[in-house]
């Protein structure tokens, strides 16, 4: 592949925490970064002990882990010790409700410093912790909650409201604890705060997470407690954290990037957080990495865009001189958002992909390695990544195949819950096959392609066509629609439906004007119901979807139309 490539000065003075990767990733054992970690008794482990509380026995004691900031600009702040009382006030209080190890508890909430408090809390007692993105509606919750069998969910009043709602197609959900209600203040006033913590067997479960893939409802992607050695060892590795840091992961923990390097990786390595609660806003983002003398940033690509779309001359209103190294995950980073970091801030961000199901960074742009601008870098030492064909053969290389990954790896999704056949069929010849396409140059690094299959991905988050598709046809003046991802240049793909309409409905759009409304509806429809992020933000009314032969919609047709791409093989179609 041809590529600008940034070349680093490594300052021998700071050399990264990985400075030579070629002879770690030759020599590294996974065995190696056990002593990385703290043991109980040498066999068990707890991820959230080893994300906070083992600190508690250290200097970093009375070290602040948490800088919270909330949109209306009030502040918080947690040291190590605090956020480890605060967690097992709250274990003490999940186990006065009867939760049990395995049970599970979900947390249904904003970036409020209680999410966070809430989840090592639920690791703590050997529960497994469930996250739920705060734009969930109704039908994204029932789906969640119920494929769970959840015990318990936790929120705040206004939350709630939404699952009051389906309530009622939850039989296993226990208890709802409201966190901003006054029970519960007088609960954690009165927890004990001293806690035994589950010592846990390294392969049991830990945190739970839905996903989507192009059929069927999400999928329940489940992570054990030995997840933390890699989420570890990549925070060290890639994010390149050390104690002096003060790192911003702009992720929200209702993804995996928020639980792995918001909570568990980047605690794991005893650094101070800072965590934004409110909405994206260039300014007020710049002013944060300002305020809190931001070293280390972690980010997403339609957010850097966006970054880019506000112009450097906002860039140069606030003194950004502590950040020292910024890395980006999510969706593809184009070359010109690495070449504008450059420009602006002196230095790139560092492209790193991995997966909903691979729990942590599997490939990276390490701190030492020069950046082949546009490429995602190389695999972490211990990760036996490649590109492979459908027969599981590894490709040359420049050939495009399957990014693949050779099981097993201490972060890897251990099942996908109560559905055993999907999470085996990730698994082909031998390697666990990603579901995106790419290629490894001559060099060892890897290049992106695009997904293998109809996974859209709208500004970083991954949106399953089906459930887009589903809560579409819940309204009633629709009788089938198609839902892809369209490309575009701030969001890197958009939610695009193709809708057939009833005959009744038809009549009543005849007019531009009553089609634009029919539209927004449609919309806001979606919102309402799903979530409030997976909105189709373009529709098209169409008189019939392109199918197969079985009944299966092409979505792959609707797509070659809307970029006016050849159709390709049509010969197992319907009729079309
Ligand atoms: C999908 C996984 C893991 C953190 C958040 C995403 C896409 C991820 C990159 C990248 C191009 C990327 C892939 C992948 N993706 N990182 N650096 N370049 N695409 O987790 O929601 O499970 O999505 O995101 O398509 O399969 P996720």
């Amino acid at each position: 592949m041809k590529s600008d490539v940034y070349t680093k000065h490594p300052d021998p003075k700071k050399p990264a925490n990985l400075d030579d990767y070629d002879r770690v990733y030759r020599s590294f054992d996974w065995k190696q970064a056990r002593k990385e970690i703290d043991w109980f008794d040498g066999v068990t482990m707890n991820a959230a002990y080893n994300a906070i509380d083992r600190h508690t026995q250290t200097w970093r004691k009375n070290k602040i882990a948490l800088y919270w900031e909330d949109e209306d600009g009030s502040t918080k702040q947690y040291t190590f010790e605090q956020l480890s009382l605060l967690s097992n006030k709250m274990g003490n209080i999940l186990k006065d409700f009867g939760v049990t190890r395995g049970q599970r508890v979900f947390i249904f909430l904003p970036r409020v410093p209680e999410l966070y408090i809430s989840f090592l809390g639920i690791l703590k007692i050997g529960a497994i912790a469930g996250t739920l993105f705060s734009a969930f509606q109704e039908q994204a919750l029932a789906d969640r909650l119920g494929n769970s069998d959840a015990e318990v969910v936790i929120t705040n009043t206004e939350l709630k409201k939404r699952i009051d709602k389906v309530r009622s197609k939850l039989p296993a959900l226990k208890h709802i604890i409201t966190i901003d209600s006054p029970d519960f203040a007088t609960s954690m006033e009165h927890a004990s705060d001293e806690l035994h913590i589950a010592h846990m067997d390294p392969d049991e479960y830990a945190f739970m997470l839905y996903t989507s893939g192009t059929t069927g409802k999400p999928k329940g992607v489940v992570h054990v407690h030995r997840a933390i050695l890699q989420e570890h060892m990549t925070a060290k590795w890639v994010l390149d954290l050390r104690d002096d840091d003060t790192y911003w992961c702009t992720a929200d923990p209702g993804w995996v990037t928020g639980i792995a390097y918001e909570i568990l990786g980047s605690w794991s390595c005893g650094v101070t957080a800072v965590v934004f609660a409110g909405r994206f806003d260039p300014k007020r983002w710049y002013q944060l990495l300002d305020k809190y003398k931001v070293t280390v940033w972690y980010t997403a690509p339609t957010a850097i865009r966006m970054l880019m779309a506000a112009g450097s001359a906002l860039v140069k209103e606030f003194d950004l001189s502590a950040l020292r190294h910024m890395c980006s995950v999510g969706e593809p980073l184009n070359p010109e958002a690495i070449t504008w970091a450059i420009k602006t801030f002196d230095k790139p961000f560092h492209d790193t992909w991995w997966q909903t199901e691979t729990g942590a960074i599997s490939i990276a742009n390490f701190p030492c390695l020069d950046i082949k601008i546009g490429s995602m870098g190389k695999p972490v030492p211990g990760i036996h990544a490649a590109i492979v064909d459908d027969t599981g053969r590894e490709c040359k290389p420049n050939e495009e195949g399957h990014i693949a990954i050779k099981p097993k790896w201490p972060s890897m999704m251990h099942t996908i819950w109560r559905r055993p056949q999907k999470y085996k069929s990730y698994f082909e010849h031998g390697w666990y096959i990603s579901g995106d396409r790419g290629m490894r140059d001559a060099d060892g690094y890897f290049w992106f392609i695009g997904r293998a299959d109809d996974v859209i991905k709208t500004a970083g988050e991954r949106v399953g066509p089906f459930e887009v598709e589903s809560a579409l046809v819940a309204h009633p003046g629709v009788v089938e629609a198609g839902v892809i991802g369209k490309p575009d240049a701030m969001r890197g793909e958009i939610i695009k439906a193709f809708v057939v309409l009833t005959e009744s409905q038809k009549s009543k759009v005849k007019s531009q004007k009553s089609a634009d409304a029919f539209k927004e509806e449609l919309s806001q429809y979606v919102k309402k119901h799903l979530a409030g992020h997976s909105y189709p933000r373009e529709i098209e009314f169409i008189d019939k979807l392109p199918k197969t032969r079985s009944g299966k919609i092409m979505r792959r047709i609707l797509k070659a139309k809307e970029m006016g791409l050849p159709i390709g093989d049509t010969s197992t179609l319907e009729e079309y």
